[in-house]
């Protein structure tokens, strides 16, 4: 056995997936996929094979059809015990030379993946599902190589209520009536061929990792938003309208990314509004982003999550970490190029008015990885870890500001050209945190005597060279936020022309030990706690919920009620059960309780784990 990656049983001696064609019925009163998937190897292979899966019940496995020779059953063997992070491994007994073979098998209601929407949860009043992949629940929707490693293309048939529509991140072949040849024997002809279903057909010819698969069906609408960008959301007319509008600039946007990183080389580059339940702010599934309804805010703000979610299009899905453990490389690369397309939409305040707040943020990383300061390394080891326990801003920011380092030294000019051409060589693989050095080494000649690239990627903490961004907003801000202490708030004068994220960032930098008096008199003045702008909110109620102050209650129930975007669940749900109080505890698991049918199963076992890790 030779492990590739500590999140996945794939062997790295045996050939891997290259493409699977894949037909799901999609069965929304029994929360269930019904499925079949033919697996194409990368070689040939005679014996056992390994397969990830998470919660699925798979029904049979066979040699694949072919018009030569009937299809033989293959014997196969789901793990007895399923491990807390990997999942269960699916083991095949491969005839000799077997290339490609079928199989067949059920999603668990549970799968961590996928979030199942009934009728009285979403706004068409039509059911809805999506999937979100990263970074291992991939394996929870089919039986896969789920390691960022191996990269697959595939097709995929949705079969759907006729009154719904579905979405891939894949090209749109078709959608058509279903026919018995389709499903290859994901369920019986009679279901597949049902009145009143129908199949939605698409096709993925570039490789991608296995987390970048994704879909979502529902009662979704679009507004074409230039040549090769559409936005489609599930929330009706009004939703879709104010989205066109904040999302008006996105091609504009493509082609600044083009211009600083290379062809675009996704074909399409659409956006998928889904429900306030969707637990990131942003997913970068290849021609079809993700996105949380919050970032449509009326106030341009938006405008960074879809400027970091199209940097993935090259840092991320052209060039992946090969595996969790080189995470950096997608988000670092990603948080230094989202910002440099925020400095030419935006403007050089902006842009490092973000990098300020990825600083703070930095900063606070080392607080809460402090006992564990594994974390606080680029290149941290990952065996046995689950990385939704661990998802931090190290990798961001601690990468920004690695890769913002080398471009001090070298010069901007000299950075973007080593950028554009590490690129254009590694475009469709998967590479490691060694591999990305070595390249950076042969290109960069000297760079390993003049930034110490060993303590950057295996240090912990921050390195001597790492740097505060300057801007004349963000010093101020730093000001303001000092002078609270001493009682002083600001006044509408000097506010004046905040938008969320000068809020965010001073509300950030205040001292944490601030008296429950203070926090109500801030929040008197500019009524932070009813923000509509959820990084405001969620950063002032954290502030208050530590003093005592119990007025916020409120407002902290309807906001984990509301928005299952873990960005706002976990220093909510953290600071209500660190408090030493009973009432606050007791609270979080009250909300907790009542709230979790509506969290993506991803986010509820985020929650679950901080409410026990605190009793
Ligand atoms: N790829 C991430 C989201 C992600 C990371 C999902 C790890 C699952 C596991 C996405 O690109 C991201 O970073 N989103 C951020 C956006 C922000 C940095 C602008 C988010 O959701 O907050
Ligand atoms: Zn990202």
């Amino acid at each position: 056995m030779a492990p590739v990656d500590p999140h996945s049983y794939t062997d790295g001696a045996h050939p891997v997936t290259a493409h699977a064609a894949l037909a799901f019925y999609l069965d929304f009163a029994a929360s269930t996929i019904h499925a079949s998937a033919l697996v194409t190897l990368s070689a040939p292979h005679t014996g056992d094979l390994l397969l990830d899966t998470r919660a699925l019940a798979v029904h049979s496995a066979a040699t694949a059809p072919a018009p030569d020779a009937a299809p033989s059953p293959i014997p196969f063997s789901l793990a007895a015990d399923a491990d807390p992070v990997l999942g269960t491994a699916l083991t095949l007994a491969l005839p000799p030379d077997t290339a490609s073979f079928l199989l067949t098998f059920s999603t668990s209601p549970a799968a961590s993946a996928l979030q199942w929407l009934a009728p009285p949860q979403t706004a068409s009043g039509l059911p809805f599902v999506f999937s979100q992949c990263q970074s291992i629940h991939a394996r929870s929707v089919f039986p896969c190589h789920d390691t960022p490693a191996a990269r697959i293309t595939y097709s995929l048939l949705l079969n759907v209520p006729a009154q719904l529509s579905a979405v891939a991140a894949a090209r749109h072949v078709a959608r058509r009536d279903p026919v018995p040849s389709d499903h290859r024997g994901a369920c019986d002809d009679a279901l597949w061929c049902a009145p009143g279903r129908i199949v939605e057909e698409f096709e993925m010819a570039q490789c991608v990792p296995p987390y970048l698969f994704a879909f979502a069906a529902g009662g979704i609408g679009s507004r074409d938003l230039g040549p090769r960008t559409r936005v489609y959301a599930e929330g009706g007319d009004t939703l879709l309208d104010d989205a066109a509008r904040e999302f008006a600039g996105v091609e504009d946007m493509v082609k600044v990314g083009e211009s600083l990183f290379g062809p675009y080389e996704w074909e399409r580059f659409d956006l998928l509004v889904l429900p306030p339940s969707f637990p990131y702010g942003g997913m970068e599934n290849p021609r079809m982003v993700f996105l949380t309804p919050t970032v449509i805010k009326g106030d341009a703000a938006g405008a960074q999550v879809v400027a970091h979610e199209l940097a993935h299009s090259w840092t991320g899905n052209l060039i992946t970490n090969k595996t969790n453990e080189d995470f950096w490389l997608n988000e670092g690369f990603t948080t230094y190029a989202e910002r440099r397309i925020v400095e030419v939409v935006q403007g050089e305040e902006r842009a490092a008015l973000n990098s300020g707040i990825g600083w703070r943020g930095l900063n606070r990383m080392m607080e809460r990885f402090k006992d564990n300061m594994e974390f606080t390394k680029l290149k941290p080891k990952m065996a046995g870890i689950d990385p939704d326990d661990v998802y931090s801003e190290v990798p961001y920011e601690k990468g920004f500001q690695f890769l913002w380092r080398i471009e001090r030294q070298i010069g901007r000019p000299a950075f973007d050209e080593f950028l554009k051409k590490y690129i254009a060589n590694f475009k469709f693989q998967s590479i490691d945190t060694e591999t990305f050095l070595e390249f950076l080494k042969a290109n960069v000649p000297g760079i390993e005597n003049q930034v110490d690239l060993h303590e950057w990627i295996n240090g912990t903490g921050l390195p001597p060279d790492a740097m505060e961004p300057e801007s004349a907003t963000y010093k101020k801000i730093c000001v303001l936020a000092a002078e609270f202490k001493s009682g002083k708030i600001p006044s509408e004068e000097e506010v004046a022309d905040w938008s969320g994220q000068e809020w965010e960032l001073y509300l950030e930098n205040l001292p944490t030990d601030v008296e429950a008096s203070q926090v109500t008199a801030l929040d008197e003045r500019y009524k932070l706690s009813e923000s509509r702008d959820y990084e405001v909110k969620v950063a002032f109620l954290q502030l208050a919920i530590p003093t005592g102050c119990r007025c916020y209650f409120n407002e902290v129930e309807k906001c984990l009620k509301q928005v299952g975007r873990m960005k706002y669940l976990r220093p909510l749900y953290s600071s209500l059960a660190r408090c030493s109080g009973e009432e606050e505890k007791m609270l979080a698991k009250r909300i907790f309780s009542e709230a979790q049918e509506f969290y993506h199963p991803i986010a509820r076992g985020v929650a679950e784990s901080i409410l026990l890790k605190h009793g």
